[in-house]
């Protein structure tokens, strides 16, 4: 067991992990030795005691107390022990620290959205301060969706119209995957997301930033490339020409589109419509199911991810 994970875990950088991970290994370990005495006393017993000719007769069995109080008294013990600290190790998981950094998380078919308390949200890409108790208190806009990063041993369902909490304190800087685990449709493998661990100043930098950190520092073209994978596009939309839930970004900028409202030509005007009011022009032969969830990005994310599908052509 360590940071780096082991066979039976990943890697860990909370400071639930040691917690969770003590008592998986306890239970695991336990389970082990269990098995191999339970299933090598039974071949054992097998062998020794098979029949070895017809008119054999069974032994008279005579009981043994010591033996019949053991495996009464020592399962009894093992399974309180199990009980105890996995209470106690729930009651740690399920209450936040009370002087906890709180960032609302929003699940959606299929992407996460992530509001600071300094106002500004980003997608999927979420930046916390190391050695800082941090509280995300979660809700879906429409189906269940489940909050999972294995790193930090957190895992909690994401409901529509009511609100699920997790806290965690990471210990190491780093990169850490957040996973969906609630099957939630389609493309619920791709709903996939990034907690970047990062130093106080550097977490500081990038809230005055406003969620944007580096990005504004590279060419437009890049942030677009990069803000496509962020925000979570390519959950239904390709690259590469193929249909997924959504038309492809392969050469769309400048063709003819058949869509709910008639003829169109897919100009930056349409695509711009398209991310804020994905309902208002639905390409033909595709379902109207994206969310709305677009309709507050920044107009500067707009124009890069614009600036970006025009060099797919
Ligand atoms: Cu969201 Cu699976």
């Amino acid at each position: 067991m360590g940071d780096r994970g082991s066979f039976f875990l990943p890697e860990s950088a909370s400071t639930l992990a040691p917690t969770i991970d003590w008592l998986f290994n306890f239970v695991n370990w336990v389970s082990l030795i269990i098995f191999v005495i339970v299933v090598g006393s039974m071949v054992y017993l097998v062998v020794k005691y098979r029949r070895r000719h017809p008119n054999e007769r069974t032994q008279l069995v005579k009981e043994s107390k010591l033996l019949e109080a053991s495996w009464i008294v020592i399962p009894t013990i093992l399974v309180l022990l199990v009980f105890t600290w996995g209470f106690r190790a729930y009651v740690k998981v399920a209450v936040a620290p009370p002087d906890a950094y709180e960032i609302h998380a929003t699940g959606f078919q299929w992407a996460w959205t992530f509001t600071y308390p300094e106002g500004f949200s980003v997608n999927n890409e979420m930046y916390v301060p190391v050695g800082r108790p941090v509280r995300l208190i979660m809700s879906s806009t429409d189906v269940l969706h489940s909050f999972f990063v294995p790193a930090f041993r957190i895992k909690q369902d994401v409901l529509p119209n009511r609100y699920s909490s997790v806290w965690f304190e990471a210990t190491r800087v780093g990169e850490y995957d957040i996973f969906c685990t609630e099957y939630c449709g389609t493309s619920h493998a791709y709903m996939i997301g990034k907690v970047h661990v990062v130093d106080q100043n550097t977490f500081s930098d990038w809230v005055d930033s406003g969620g944007a950190g580096d990005l504004a520092t590279l060419p437009l073209e890049e942030q677009g490339r990069l803000l496509v994978q962020r925000n979570g596009c390519l959950a239904c939309h390709s690259l590469d020409g193929s249909s997924m839930t959504g038309p492809t970004f392969k050469a769309l900028f400048g063709s003819q589109r058949a869509t709910s409202a008639g003829s169109v030509v897919a100009d930056e005007n349409y695509l711009r419509e398209s991310i804020l009011m994905p309902g208002a022009k639905v390409v033909n032969g595709y379902p109207n199911v994206m969310p709305a969830n677009y309709a507050s990005l920044p107009a500067q994310q707009v124009d890069a991810m614009i600036t970006y599908m025009k060099t797919l052509n």
